[in-house]
């Protein structure tokens, strides 16, 4: 099993941080679709200190969540630890999660995410600075390296296991990549040699037997998954049963992914009111629709709807159609056998 210090999961899987996405609407979804541990989108230290509402509202962790891990961001040792301070005393999360992957301009630029990427020295400064002033386990979450040609993943892990972190979770991409080409599993295998904390991998797991495939050949102690998720919960639920039972559970029916899509919505406007979280709605919406036949002919009406109700009435009318359509073509089916 997975255990990051003192908190064991239940399984092997992860539900990685995605900005935007890994709010407790989703997280707790996740949570109710098996995985052992999920992970909350990036925090900026300096917004944590700043303490404005939004982010208030970033660092909250409701109790059904847990365990959970929460990401923070920054270029300065400084405001970093302080932030860290600050999570580990005032939110409900387990494990304080330091980025160390982010790959966008504005955020490498503050020598955050990414950047580190380059230091392993500068890794083992600000994590060993962090963990001395938290009580809660510190984890690292990296990519491989900058670009092909500077890829110091055993070193850089080494640097969080010698600085006191927990446990490393490891994108199979460099900084250059951003999300472009493959994820190369071969260096998550080298940073789970290299350490005796628990290396998690990541990169482009997008089925149940991708997710199997990558313990087996990489040794790592957890996977992550991110993409593949998004609209698609099952993937994790199918995902945790076909690790522990070597069964690989059917796919959704369209109706059962409306429903999801439908509580995801309800949660949302419960966390940020109904007109921002139908805003936001939209892109998980195309989400959940995503592979349905016909789903792309109400992609743009989805993506104009301000009210929960319109929201609603576009995604359940389309999926009655959708039934009744294929409730038909078995009738002609069975028709045209008998
Ligand atoms: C929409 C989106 C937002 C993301 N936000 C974060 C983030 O806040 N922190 C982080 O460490 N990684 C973030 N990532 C990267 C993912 O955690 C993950 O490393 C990456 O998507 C590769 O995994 P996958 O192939 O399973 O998607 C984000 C990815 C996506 C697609």
């Amino acid at each position: 099993m997975l255990k990051i210090g003192d908190i064991e999961m239940k399984n092997r899987v992860v539900l990685a941080p995605m900005a935007g996405v890994c709010n407790p609407a989703f997280r707790l979804i996740a949570k109710e679709f098996g995985v052992g541990l999920v992970c909350a989108e990036m925090v900026s230290d300096k917004a944590i200190l700043h303490g404005n509402k939004r982010t208030q509202e970033m660092l909250y962790v409701d109790e059904r969540e847990k365990p959970l891990s929460l990401q923070i961001f920054g270029g300065d040792k400084e405001t970093l630890v302080e932030a860290a301070r600050v999570v580990d005393e005032q939110t409900n999360a387990d494990i304080i999660d330091i980025n160390m992957g982010c790959p966008v301009p504005k955020v490498v630029k503050c020598d955050a995410g990414a950047r580190w990427l380059l230091e392993p020295k500068k890794i083992e400064e600000m994590v060993s600075a962090v963990v001395k002033v938290v009580k809660k386990p510190v984890t690292v979450k990296m990519r491989i390296g900058w670009d092909e040609d500077h890829i110091y993943v055993e070193d850089n892990a080494k640097a969080v296991e010698s600085a006191g972190g927990k446990a490393v979770a490891v994108h199979g991409r460099t900084r250059q990549q951003m999300y472009r080409g493959h994820a190369n599993w071969e260096y998550i295998r080298l940073a789970k040699q290299a350490v005796s904390i628990p290396v998690i991998g990541n990169g482009d797991v997008f089925t149940p037997e991708d997710a199997k495939r990558m313990l087996e050949t990489t040794g790592c102690d957890g996977v992550m998954i991110g993409r593949a998720a998004l609209g698609n919960p099952w993937m994790l639920y199918r995902t945790v049963h076909y690790l522990e039972h070597g069964e690989l559970l059917p796919e959704p029916s369209p109706s059962e992914k409306i429903r999801i899509a439908l509580l995801h919505m309800d949660r949302l406007i419960n966390l940020r009111g109904e007109r921002i979280a139908v805003r936001e709605m939209r892109k998980h919406a195309t989400w959940y629709l995503k592979g349905l036949p016909g789903a792309s002919k109400i992609k743009d009406v989805v993506t104009q709807q301000e009210t929960r109700d319109g929201m609603a009435e576009v995604l359940l009318t389309f999926v009655r159609e959708l039934e009744r359509e294929q409730a038909a073509e078995q009738a002609n089916l069975q028709q045209e056998t008998a």
